[in-house]
């Protein structure tokens, strides 16, 4: 909290310096307790110059996924909370999972700069490099029936993508249900997992990776980073990670809200508008079967409905759609 307190009050007084005597006024401690925060702040990677007579003055911010950062400036209620980070976990949906059965609070977010062991959908490996990306997972507490969980994941896609379309120059689109996509290459996946009762969810966790600032020698076969991305099209090419992930938040709650007011509807239309599949012609795969289809629309529970060659309009809960080109 002290911390917090003192970064504000240098974060507000960014060209001058803030004496430590002001310091001490203001946080009704000793010159050398200030002096032990400025230390900590400085480990946790804030670049502060101490000059005798003058003060204290705030240099550099990192950009890590730390509570400091992430609530600074953050325009939420919910999402965002309590903010957990730590440098290296083995999977951020783990921990929110444990923190869940444990009863914390809807909106707490769990961020890591790296993961050892991030989880894809269908049991894949999700790479999750060093200061690369951003790996985070939500707490929510949705009135939902367990069969209605891809709904929360729509809306977390239709939140990145449009996240990552305020931010940047990248007119990202949506892959079903849950990719986001620039130009065939992947820049984001949505993992959603849930604890429930027979027909209520007691919990959802809802994974998000984005690659932000990855080298593509970094990525598995077919993904990419908005970095990438941007240094093809030749655009700025350092992005801020905290700035992405409050945005995300950001348009996470927006976009609950708007289904806690008006129902799935919106949501729906919304990623029609961003998504590029329907009208396409796309592979299925499907409990170990393939074939061919075209994207016809998506149902009101966002389920995708391809029409097959035989002129089948068929459901697709789950399982693997490609576009073919
Ligand atoms: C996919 O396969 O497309 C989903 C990938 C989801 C990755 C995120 S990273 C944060 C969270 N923690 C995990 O272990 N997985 C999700």
């Amino acid at each position: 909290m002290l911390d917090e307190k003192i970064l504000n009050v240098l974060r507000h007084n960014r060209d001058s310096y803030v004496s430590g005597e002001e310091l001490c006024k203001l946080a009704g401690i000793s010159r050398a307790a200030i002096w032990k925060h400025i230390e900590k702040l400085r480990l946790e990677g804030y670049d502060i110059e101490a000059l005798p007579h003058l003060g204290y003055k705030l240099v550099a911010i990192p950009d890590s996924l730390i509570p400091s950062e992430i609530k600074w400036k953050l325009k939420t209620k919910v999402f965002g909370i309590n903010v957990v980070s730590y440098r290296k976990v083995d999977s951020t949906n783990n921990i929110a999972y444990e923190l869940a059965e444990k009863g914390m609070k809807e909106g707490t977010v769990i961020l890591a700069d790296e993961q050892l062991k991030g989880k894809g959908r269908h049991g894949r490996h999700w790479s999750s490099p060093s200061r690369g990306g951003i790996y985070m997972s939500c707490i929510l507490r949705p009135s939902i029936a367990p069969n209605q969980i891809s709904k929360i994941t729509l809306l977390a896609a239709i939140a990145v993508a449009q996240a990552i379309r305020d931010f940047s120059s990248l007119e990202v689109t949506i892959k079903w249900p849950n990719d986001i996509m620039m130009d065939r290459k992947k820049l984001c996946g949505i993992l959603t997992e849930m604890k429930a009762e027979q027909d209520s969810a007691d919990f959802v966790v809802l994974g998000i990776g984005i690659n932000v600032n990855s080298s593509i020698k970094h990525l598995p076969k077919g993904a990419s980073s908005i970095m990438e991305e941007l240094r093809h099209r030749g655009g700025k090419v350092n992005l801020s990670r905290v700035d992405l992930a409050r945005r995300v938040l950001e348009r996470l709650e927006e976009y609950y809200n708007l289904m806690k007011s008006e129902g799935f509807g919106p949501i729906i239309d919304i990623w029609k508008d961003l998504s590029v599949m329907i009208g396409s012609r796309v592979k299925v795969s499907l409990h170990g079967k393939t074939f061919e289809a075209l994207a016809h629309d998506i149902d009101p529970d966002g389920a995708l409905v391809v029409r097959t060659e035989s002129g089948v309009l068929e459901k697709i809960s789950s399982g693997d759609v490609a576009v073919i080109r």
